[in-house]
């Protein structure tokens, strides 16, 4: 398994209902080619993780960087990983407003923040460590809304 992730600085204000568009679009061509992964929406960033076959995910990224949705495109990790991170998502997309205040404060005191942008890891290590709190915390969301509508 190889997983890469990168951050990025959206090209103007987010169009959510265009960004829902792009995701569902990306999580069909992302079941085709058995990619999985997620994509953290900031106030100003794209901050996302791809993980499948090296040659797919190099692909993929080739096209994700000549994107004009995005730009400033840092490179954040590339690395072979035993197991994928989110076997159960082609492509899971959240938003930093949709999760709970608790955990964004929370966030914002590890990582920093500019007028209530969070601030985004600059280290591979940091960057794993928040795709792990990331994956905690979408679980809990999940859990969460399951209580609500069993
Ligand atoms: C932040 C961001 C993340 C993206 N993630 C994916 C993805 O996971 N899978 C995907 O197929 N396209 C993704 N795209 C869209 C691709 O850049 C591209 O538009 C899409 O693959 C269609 O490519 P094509 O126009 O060459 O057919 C993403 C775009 C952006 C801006």
């Amino acid at each position: 398994m190889y997983t890469l992730i990168y951050k990025s600085t959206h090209s103007g204000d987010i169009d959510w209902s265009a960004l829902q568009a792009m995701l569902a679009k990306s999580r069909k061509h992302n079941q085709l080619k058995q990619i999985t992964g997620m994509l953290l929406v900031t106030k100003r960033e794209f901050f996302q993780l791809l993980e499948g076959e090296e040659e797919t995910i190099e692909a993929l990224y080739e096209r994700i960087q000549q994107d004009p949705r995005h730009t400033e495109i840092v490179t954040l990790s590339r690395q072979t990983t035993p197991t994928r991170f989110f076997p159960d998502w082609y492509m899971r997309g959240v938003g930093i407003f949709d999760m709970s205040p608790e955990f964004t404060q929370m966030l914002y005191k590890t990582y920093g923040q500019d007028h209530g942008a969070l601030t985004l890891p600059t280290t591979e290590e940091a960057s794993y460590q928040l795709i792990e709190q990331l994956k905690l915390e979408l679980f809990a969301m999940d859990e969460r809304q399951r209580q609500q509508n069993p």
